[in-house]
């Protein structure tokens, strides 16, 4: 019988074999196979052996599942679905920037209960399971808390589509003077674990799916963080923001009359 717990410990053994995989076989410039969205979002063929390696593993041990993930869609539909980015961040995956992650959620019945990112060029695989905490390399994380918003470092991310970039533009217009900086990472899962590790303060971003933020948001809920969207809503591709309660509200209070949500 598989608890929370060994969910997130086959999500990092998962996680770490796909980071493994990928750090052998980068080349020094990994090719561009397909675009998605628009020409800017790309598909590497690692990016395709990265998702091909986690369903062959959890076919393996966990036959029933259903998996939802990036390049492959949703397959199967058990009470038990694993959510899956095999490399959040591709655009720094591409140009060699150390920023991005094997990401590994778990659900049941529609929970998020475990969840391991791997940031594979730090050597850092971040994990969680509901109610056990968000564990860096043994240690417990813990969000940085008491943050005032003119204080608070909030990273954020762009979506691939111009149009969304211009909402984004004038969003961040809004944001940028209320708050001590911004940081724009490139991978969503590494963030919401910066937001775990105290790297940064908060963060939101408008657009990333399911497979971005699953795996993150749930370690950074463990470490003490709020996940959520606009006005009571959940979170989700409309809008994510997370950070320690307090500066949540605060944050979220900035956002909400800037209209984040909308396309144009
Ligand atoms: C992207 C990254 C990025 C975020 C984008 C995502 P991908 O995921 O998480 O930080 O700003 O919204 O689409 O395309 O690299 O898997």
């Amino acid at each position: 019988m598989e608890t929370f717990v060994t969910f997130a410990q086959l999500a990092e053994e998962i996680a770490r074999e796909a980071g493994e995989m990928l750090t052998a076989k980068r080349p020094a410039r990994p090719e561009v196979l397909a675009t998605k969205s628009s020409p800017t979002d790309v598909v590497t063929a690692l990016d395709r052996a990265s998702e091909e390696l986690i369903r062959t593993r959890i076919r393996a041990v966990r036959p029933d599942d259903a998996i939802l993930g990036e390049e492959g869609g949703s397959t199967g539909d058990g009470r038990v679905r694993w959510i899956v980015d095999p490399i959040d961040g591709t655009v720094n995956f591409l140009y060699g920037l150390p920023e991005w992650a094997v990401s590994i959620a778990v659900e049941v019945d529609g929970e998020v209960v475990a969840g391991a990112v791997n940031v594979v060029p730090r050597g850092e695989v971040f994990t969680a399971a509901r109610g056990e905490g968000a564990w860096l390399a043994g240690e417990r994380l813990r969000c940085n808390t008491g943050v005032p918003l003119d204080r608070a470092l909030i990273a954020t991310g762009f979506g691939y589509d111009a149009g969304r970039r211009r909402v984004q533009a004038e969003v961040l217009a809004g944001v940028l003077p209320a708050v001590r900086d911004i940081r724009r990472g490139g991978s969503a899962a590494a963030d919401l674990c910066s937001v775990a590790a105290g790297r940064v303060d908060g963060y939101y971003e408008r657009g990333p799916q399911a497979w971005d933020y699953s795996a993150g948001g749930l370690v950074a809920v463990e470490a003490g963080a709020r996940i959520g969207g606009l006005n009571g809503r959940p979170h989700g591709p409309g809008l994510t923001i997370c950070a320690a309660p307090g500066l949540f509200e605060e944050l979220h209070d900035l956002l909400a009359p800037l209209d984040p949500a909308r396309d144009a």
